[in-house]
């Protein structure tokens, strides 16, 4: 295992306990420090911006491992700029049984897992050898703490961001039973007035976890993410919002049929995007939508070298994997959706997110058209990535 192995989020520890006594590690150690260090430590002015904000590098952590204000702050003091606070909801939410993580183990030499393999459905082996590169599943449920309680902390957390520094809100809305579609548009808007209450100045919603049902997210939808995004805007006036995707396969091509080349595997080999067109056109063509976040994590069965389940309990026989294995697919949503921006003459941001767990990693994401780069399970694995990126 990696010498930097002591993630910020314990892997070992229940949610709750790292809830309350998280973060660990270099992250824990860096909130003992009475100043920022992460920031413009030499004086410099950020020299980029992201959505109209200042910030030294566009290069944070996304909604996830962020669980609170001490998270963030811990972020920021460690160098990265652009900090997510974890998803919120209109109202508490309880948490997947632990464990909420394992390691997972691709089949192929590199530990990549292409989107629509067999492997995704035959099953994926999953344990809790965590190795480098870094491979997990995460199964949690979305949770959220209530308003009353996620509110003062996340305006703390916006306070706490240092000079060309961001905080970026996530929330979504909550599906319950007996809603109706109104209803769980009106969940949104609600979640929305509530993170502006905050005094954020943009918010990232995520429509890419399981929201509807079995298997069924959110952003397969996009004429119902348009209404939603319509409301929430309306709602949310001038702040920039941000839509969080999950991988959308291209329509009648396959990007990944020319394997690699040189090591590098050829993307964004598309003819027929229209799933994915017809999400910005709805979102962000129609002025609603200001970003687009992809990739979250892809669905895969999970299996333990038994080939049983392996990860405890009904209804998680499949869960979203994340880190190294989904780099290709991050960099092949982000091509697609840069190919798309100039198609349509559109202006809207990029976030990459899906497998960033070296410096280099980074520079693909820009270089595919990304303005901004997140890393969830790289930085987990890594507190130091954002001050390597900005080492070099
Ligand atoms: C521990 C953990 C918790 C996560 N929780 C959320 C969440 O609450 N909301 C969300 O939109 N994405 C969530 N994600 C997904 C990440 O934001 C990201 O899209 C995904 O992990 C792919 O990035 P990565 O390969 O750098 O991990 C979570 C990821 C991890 C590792």
């Amino acid at each position: 295992m990696s010498q930097n192995f002591e993630p910020f989020y314990d892997v070992n520890r229940t949610y709750e306990d790292n809830y309350a006594q998280g973060p660990f590690g270099a992250f824990a150690q860096a909130l003992t420090q009475s100043e920022t260090s992460g920031g413009v430590a030499d004086g410099r002015s950020p020299s980029e911006s992201f959505l109209g904000f200042p910030v030294n590098l566009p290069f944070g952590i996304p909604a996830g491992p962020l669980l609170n204000e001490r998270f963030t702050t811990a972020a920021f003091r460690m160098g990265f700029d652009l900090a997510v606070y974890k998803t919120v909801r209109s109202r508490a939410w309880g948490c997947n049984a632990f464990p909420n993580v394992l390691a997972v183990h691709p089949r192929s030499a590199d530990g990549l897992l292409t989107p629509g393999s067999a492997e995704l459905d035959e099953g994926v082996l999953a344990d809790t050898r965590y190795e480098t590169p870094i491979s997990i599943s995460n199964s949690f449920g979305v949770p959220s703490r209530d308003p009353d309680i996620w509110q003062p902390d996340m305006r703390n957390a916006i306070a706490a961001a240092g000079p060309g520094q961001l905080l970026v809100p996530s929330f979504q809305g909550s599906r319950v039973e007996g809603m109706t579609t109104d209803d769980y548009i009106a969940d949104h808007v609600t979640t929305a007035r509530l993170v502006c209450e905050t005094g954020a100045g943009l918010m990232a919603m995520n429509t890419s976890c399981p929201n509807e049902g079995h298997n069924r997210l959110l952003c397969h939808d996009p004429h119902l993410v348009g209404r939603i995004t319509e409301a929430v805007k309306n709602e949310i006036g001038d702040r920039p919002l941000v839509i969080k995707l999950a991988y959308i396969p291209p329509v009648a091509s396959e990007p990944w049929a020319d394997g690699t080349d040189a090591g590098r595997y050829t993307y964004a080999r598309v003819t027929d995007d229209s799933a994915l067109e017809l999400m910005v056109r709805q979102t962000v063509a129609r002025g609603n939508v200001q970003g687009i976040a992809a990739i979250n994590t892809i669905s895969a069965r999970l299996v333990d070298a038994n080939g049983n389940q392996a990860l405890p309990g009904a209804g998680r026989e499949r869960s979203g994997v994340c880190g190294h294995a989904i780099r290709y697919a991050g960099l092949d949503m982000v091509a697609r959706l840069a190919a798309i921006r100039e198609r349509l003459g559109l202006d809207f941001a990029i976030i990459g997110v899906g497998g960033v767990v070296e410096p280099s990693d980074y520079d693909d994401y820009r270089a595919a058209g990304a303005d901004a780069v997140m890393s969830a399970t790289g930085a987990m694995w890594d507190a130091r990535l954002a001050r390597r990126i900005k080492e070099r």
